[in-house]
């Protein structure tokens, strides 16, 4: 870490910059397997939210891998900087008021919790979503021909084939996409906002 750098708190607090936005931050952490609907549900979650007027943002772990996170791989070590700076960003983002939707197959527990804690810190809310659906299911959906690819060896430290997914142990919500459709898990996620007066 750097030396001589110096924190700057600003003028509003989040409580002032919340009442004056009318909404307050939120990270929705998507996690599961390739092909288990996280990027689906992300872009309906995101749809409906902004149709509700409010201030949404969607980071999908694909696209973030085209910019900010272009310098890593799949290997644990760049798997689990590509987290922690999700993280960081994403508590950006929901300290700015925003309510981010992540989607990230995040595949480690710690990583995770580190990603929880910071937002912990921070005072802000992170809710986890275990986007789940059997491997059996997502290797047939297999709708970017990755599993094939990594079964016939192509693809190295694929997760779920020759790299671990480590489950949420006690995630806020747990859909399953084998049995829940996109519709329902976008209604699931918003009736879990407004139960909890992350949304109004
Ligand atoms: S991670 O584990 O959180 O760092 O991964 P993430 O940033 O979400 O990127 C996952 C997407 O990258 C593609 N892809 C791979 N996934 C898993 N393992 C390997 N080896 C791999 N190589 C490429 C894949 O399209 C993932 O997207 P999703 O949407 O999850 O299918």
């Amino acid at each position: 870490m750097a030396t001589n750098i110096t924190f700057h708190e600003g003028s509003v607090t989040s409580t002032e910059r919340a009442e004056l936005l009318k909404q307050k931050g939120v990270t929705i952490w998507l996690t599961g397997l390739s092909a288990s609907g996280k990027s689906t549900i992300a872009c309906a979650l995101e749809q409906h939210l902004l149709h509700l007027h409010k201030f949404v943002y969607r980071l999908d772990g694909d696209n973030v891998r085209f910019g900010l996170n272009k310098d890593l791989g799949f290997d644990e070590k760049s798997r689990n900087e590509n987290i922690r700076r999700i993280g960081e960003v994403s508590k950006l983002f929901a300290d700015s008021a925003c309510i981010v939707v992540t989607a990230f197959i995040s595949p480690y527990l710690a990583d995770r919790a580190v990603a929880r804690e910071l937002h912990a810190k921070a005072g802000i809310p992170f809710v986890e979503v275990f986007v789940d659906a059997p491997l059996h299911v997502v290797e047939e959906r297999d709708p970017k021909g990755l599993y094939k690819k990594a079964r016939a060896g192509e693809i190295k430290d694929f997760t779920g084939i020759s790299a671990p997914y480590e489950a949420p142990e006690s995630p806020e919500i747990h859909i399953k996409t084998h049995e829940n459709d996109v519709t329902e898990s976008v209604r699931i996620i918003t009736e879990y906002l407004v139960a909890n007066q992350y949304i109004s």
